[in-house]
């Protein structure tokens, strides 16, 4: 796991190769076992594969997301917000460990900011994405992840660049 920490990037570049069914399954799995708080589970995923659809999600906000159209899968992260209280926190952790995951299995990834986003000065970047999957109003988004095979190569961040100063005496 620290390996995985030590090599992973946001990735925002992505091949012209699907990403096989296989694959696509684990991540389900991965994002169904992220622990929540009380085992509540108030997540729900939505798998996105089809380009029109990606493309749609990428334009849920002005800007930070428009790689998503060029992406093989999108995971939008939401949960229903009656079923518990720290669900911003249950799908904090689902998306990053689908982002592990991910790069366990050789995918790039990149998390997109929802929550708290607009879509421009009437709509937030919530309600556009609730439109374009068609998901009740009760379903708050968090995060959509996009996943494909890297088309970019980032350096490692080197461990003298870590800012050991973040770590406060005890
Ligand atoms: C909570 C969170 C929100 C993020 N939102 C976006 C986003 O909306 N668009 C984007 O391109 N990157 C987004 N990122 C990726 C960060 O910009 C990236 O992780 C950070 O710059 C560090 O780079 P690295 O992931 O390559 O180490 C987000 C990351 C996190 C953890």
């Amino acid at each position: 796991m620290i390996e995985i920490l030590r090599k992973r990037r946001s990735i925002r570049k992505y091949r012209d190769k699907d990403i096989e069914p296989e694959i696509v399954e684990l991540l389900k799995e991965a994002a169904l076992r992220s622990p929540t708080s009380r085992n509540f589970r108030p997540w729900r995923f939505v798998f996105v594969e089809n380009r029109g659809k990606l493309e749609a999600l990428s334009k849920a906000k002005p800007s930070g997301s428009s790689f998503l159209a060029g992406a093989r899968l999108g995971v939008v992260v939401c949960a229903d917000e009656d079923e518990s209280d720290v669900w911003i926190e249950d799908c904090s952790i689902a998306s990053i460990i689908l982002q592990l995951v991910g790069e366990s299995l050789g995918l790039g990834s990149c998390w997109i900011q929802i929550r708290l986003r607009m879509h421009d000065d009437s709509q937030t970047s919530e309600e556009h994405i609730r439109a374009v999957l068609g998901l009740p109003e009760s379903i708050r988004v968090e995060s959509m992840i996009a996943f494909g095979y890297p088309d970019e190569e980032k350096a490692p961040i080197p461990a003298k660049e870590l800012e050991r100063e973040k770590i406060l005496p005890s």
